[in-house]
């Protein structure tokens, strides 16, 4: 199997990673394996070899456990207290150092699995080498009031990147087709609009929806638009940063989620790529995706236990089946987001033309919709965006321009030509001025050659796990 420019890059990471550890650069070294992180579980989400995908979870819980390592490593002692050996940069304002032993060279960079994993080996290594730190405050009380400091910190630092009030991140009505998942999320915004319904123990509010579907079919997109639809606040956390950046932080991070959700109420919060953090629990889990999971259903259940405190959580994930049962079961609904319709496919077109000129009528987007079958939402959005590159590549290879009268007080603009077109100059773009230069409005041939070159990432076989999921568990949302 040839490698793919994702694992390519995720091996680099790790090379880097291993070499920074050596060097005792450990805030770098840590950013380099959450880097590495993050590829691991790009390759995970977009392969569909069942083998290849638990090799890569197997590789994503050894990056954590190794960066969870680092991260609780004691601070370094004052300066000047005793020469450094290190050769790599000091650490960092975390104040990570490298254990002695770890990371020095040997170390098979593709794979961490020969690093040690014991953090009482890095402990107590750190011990025998630590006297300056004795000279710290008591361990327990400065461990207590730094906790709640950092925990304080977190929290703002969380407000400031994770948090928005009311946005307007999506327009609802650009979101095509999904008739039924919109209806269902209305739904769940109710009781913000209609409180006069939840009241007494009238109608029990929806707190957990999960959306699910194959890649690219606007699960993301969807729960943007809610937000600016419900003009309630939003919190968006993608797992993925959840499981990378914030590594050994992660409980305390979603702890925090749920405390900003609830001050802010009325509050969606909304997860991507939920599976990461809420896949099936198990033996071989590593501590600190058992602690997350755990974290996870307690906050979780709080929400659902005071369901009026207006805390919507929104989850979104494209592998419903490796949920873990538990979690699965706080989600009271799941919605499938499903492949577009020829019609949906149709708008889809129509909208994504709305600021590029062209010359389509309605009756082409209907048609570029039917000869779309098995495309996804981004497949069209790829369709589009190629499309509209034709007639700036005629740009860039056209001989020939012609002036264009542009109206009265406005100036000549230039436009590619055929030799023999009346007032056809020989210059090439690069030769014109670049303002000048204006290219023509897209045409259906410029999609026909666009979807030669397109084929629908999905294939017939990967619907039909959605759809077996979905007659057990979910409902559908198209
Ligand atoms: N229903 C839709 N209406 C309009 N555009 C869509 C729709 N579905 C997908 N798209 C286009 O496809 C792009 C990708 O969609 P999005 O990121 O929401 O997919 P996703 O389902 O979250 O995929 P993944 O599972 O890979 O995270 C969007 O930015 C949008 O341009
Ligand atoms: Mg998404």
């Amino acid at each position: 199997m040839t490698e793919s420019k994702t694992y390519k890059q995720a091996r680099k990471y790790m090379q880097d990673a291993v070499a920074l550890e050596a060097e005792g650069n450990y805030e770098a070294a840590i950013d380099a394996y959450g880097r590495a992180l993050h590829n691991f579980q790009h390759e995970r989400k977009y392969s569909s070899i069942p083998t290849y995908q638990k090799a890569m979870a197997e590789q994503m819980t050894k990056i954590m456990d190794r960066i969870e390592q680092l991260q609780s490593m004691p601070p370094p002692p004052p300066p000047g207290s005793r020469p450094r050996t290190n050769k790599g940069k000091a650490p960092g304002k975390s104040g990570r150092r490298s254990p002695p032993g770890v990371g020095g060279g040997g170390h098979d960079p593709d794979s961490i699995s020969s690093l040690s994993t014991d953090p009482h080996h890095n402990n107590n290594n750190n011990n025998n080498n630590n006297n300056d730190d004795q000279s710290e405050e008591p361990a327990d009380e400065a461990g207590a009031a730094g906790s709640s400091n950092e925990t304080d910190r977190m929290r703002e630092e969380l407000e400031k990147t994770i948090f928005h009030r009311s946005p307007q991140l999506q327009e609802w009505n650009e979101v095509v087709g999904m008739d039924s998942a919109k209806a269902s999320l209305e739904e769940a915004l109710m009781p913000q609009r209609y409180p006069q319904f939840f009241q007494d123990g009238g109608l029990e509010p929806w707190t957990g929806i999960l959306l699910y579907g194959p890649p690219g079919t606007g699960k993301t997109l969807l729960a943007r638009a809610v937000a600016s639809h419900s003009k309630m606040n939003f919190i968006t956390v993608s797992s993925t940063d959840i499981v990378s950046k914030w590594v050994g932080d992660s409980e305390k991070l979603v702890r925090c989620t749920f405390e900003i959700a609830r001050k802010h109420a009325p509050c969606v919060i909304f997860i991507d790529e939920v599976d990461s953090l809420c896949s099936t629990r198990s033996d071989s889990d590593n501590d600190s995706s058992r602690r997350i999971k755990n974290e996870f259903l307690t906050q979780l259940d709080g929400v659902l236990r005071e369901s009026n405190e207006g805390v919507v959580f929104l989850g979104a994930t494209n592998r419903p089946w490796d949920l873990d049962v538990a979690m699965r079961r706080r989600f009271d609904k799941r919605i499938l987001v499903d492949l577009p319709g020829a019609s949906a496919r149709g708008q889809m077109f129509a909208i994504k033309m709305h600021r590029i000129s062209h010359n389509l009528e309605d009756e082409d987007f209907l048609r570029l919709g039917e000869m779309t079958k098995g495309h996804t939402g981004s497949d069209i959005r790829n369709v589009v965006k190629d499309a509209a590159y034709e007639p700036v590549r005629e740009v860039l290879n056209a001989r020939y321009f012609r002036a264009v009268f542009m109206g009265e007080d406005q100036p000549e603009l230039f436009t590619p030509c055929r030799p023999d077109d009346p007032g056809a100059m020989e210059v090439r773009a690069k030769d014109l001025d670049p303002q000048m230069i204006m290219a023509r409005p897209c045409t259906m041939s410029d999609f026909e050659a666009a979807m030669q070159r397109s084929k629908p990432s999905l294939g017939e076989v990967d619907m039909s796990k959605f759809h077996e999921w979905t007659e057990q568990y979910g409902e559908r949302g198209n």
